[in-house]
């Protein structure tokens, strides 16, 4: 192979070194290789291979799945910006995150989800086959059972996450409530036509899609979720919006470039949204905002953004260059050191009166364009 040359990394999925893979780019860009074959430390078991797609990405195939790292030439030297894994988030590493996840998160709306649900249906939570997809550590799945949920699957790309979630709900695996751990990739949904009631989608549609407006991971994944659901079943997608991470949370204005390149890339505003939902034969019955920063537990401590461990709970700073990171962490320097930072956090928090999340409650789209109210 013309200008290959051989060097040693880690899993990339295991563990992203980007001062390896930047060494790599910076090869490619001064070698102008088409083709360089990357090994794993363990070579014998883990060979990955890089491809030069075009200027700025580089691409690593494994097992038929495609990862890749995005880097931008800055002073003549190749920096990576970020690292797409294909077979997780499209930024976020979830089984390292699995580890501390469940620090900061909560299963904030559940209560509001669990009786929107019976009102909507007409029928009790016991009643209904619910499937929480991109369940993450089992956090909504509990509290949706804590409500009086009998009969619930759990599906996510994350085999971290998953294990997470199977010890926190061992009892309800072992007296049925629980029907199954799926792990797979979204879209599609391995499961057969007309199988649930009620399937939800909490934080998750903004790890599915990156940088494409179109959102068709996103589209395809809801298409797919009416096809297995019941006859007036619900589909229920909670999200952060972009104007969310602009206006209202405090953390999240220390850097509004990366701010604002992390909305654009990954967080599709109500206009996208609901583009996606016509585009899968979905309509939106109800959209419902969440007061308040229970879903970060630990939201106001204000020396976070200085932590590693603090910053490892929210994929908002995995997809961040660790120059981007090192830019928010000055700035909270430089205000505690000026004796502003408190007043900065007042004036930049919005999250009692807005909160981070927002619900849509939603059906299939009928021709029949009224919904009926239940009786
Ligand atoms: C922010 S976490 C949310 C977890 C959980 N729903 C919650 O609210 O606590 C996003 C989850 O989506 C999962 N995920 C991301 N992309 C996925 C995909 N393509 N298919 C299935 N799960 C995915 C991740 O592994 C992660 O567990």
């Amino acid at each position: 192979m013309q200008n290959a040359e051989m060097i040693v990394m880690e899993d990339l999925r295991a563990c992203v070194k980007l001062d390896i893979v930047e060494r790599l780019a910076k090869m490619i860009l001064t070698n102008a290789a088409s083709e360089i074959p990357v090994c794993t430390a363990d070579v014998a078991t883990t060979a990955l291979e890089a491809t030069v797609q075009c200027a700025g990405q580089l691409k690593f195939a494994k097992n038929g799945e495609e990862d890749f790292a995005v880097f931008v030439l800055q002073d003549g030297m190749a920096k990576i910006t970020s690292i797409v894994l294909q077979t997780m988030s499209t930024y976020e590493d979830y089984n390292k995150a699995s580890r501390r996840y469940d620090d900061q998160r909560a299963a904030v709306g559940s209560d509001v989800m669990a009786a929107m649900l019976q009102f909507y249906i007409g029928k009790k939570l016991q009643d209904l086959q619910i499937l929480d997809a991109g369940c993450g550590t089992g956090n909504y799945a509990k509290s949706l059972i804590e409500h009086g949920a009998r009969q619930i699957s759990l599906l996510d790309s994350s085999p971290g996450m998953l294990e997470k979630a199977k010890d926190k709900l061992s009892d309800y695996i072992a007296n049925g409530t629980v029907k199954d751990f799926i792990e797979a990739k979204m879209p599609p949904l391995p499961f057969s036509d007309e199988t649930f009631d009620v399937v939800m989608f909490n934080v998750v549609l903004n790890h599915l899609d990156r940088g494409n407006p179109e959102f068709p991971n996103c589209v395809n994944t809801l298409k797919e979720t009416v096809r297995i659901l019941r006859p007036d079943g619900f589909i229920i997608v909670s999200t952060m919006l972009p104007s969310v991470a602009h206006n209202v949370m405090w953390f999240t204005q220390l850097n509004m470039k990366l701010t604002k390149r992390f909305t654009d890339e990954c967080i599709p505003s109500v206009e996208q949204i609901e583009k996606m939902f016509e585009d899968a034969g979905i309509q939106c019955i109800q959209k419902l905002s969440i007061l308040g920063s229970d879903m970060y537990k630990s939201y106001y401590n204000l020396d976070g953004p200085l932590d590693e461990s603090w910053r490892a709970t929210s994929s908002y700073w995995s997809f961040a260059t660790s120059e981007e990171v090192a830019e928010a962490v000055e700035r909270v320097k430089s205000l505690k050191a000026s004796g502003e930072y408190e007043q900065w956090v007042k004036e930049h928090d919005l999250a009692s009166s807005s909160g981070f999340l927002t619900i849509f409650f939603c059906k299939p789209r009928t021709t029949d364009k009224t919904i009926p109210l239940p009786e």
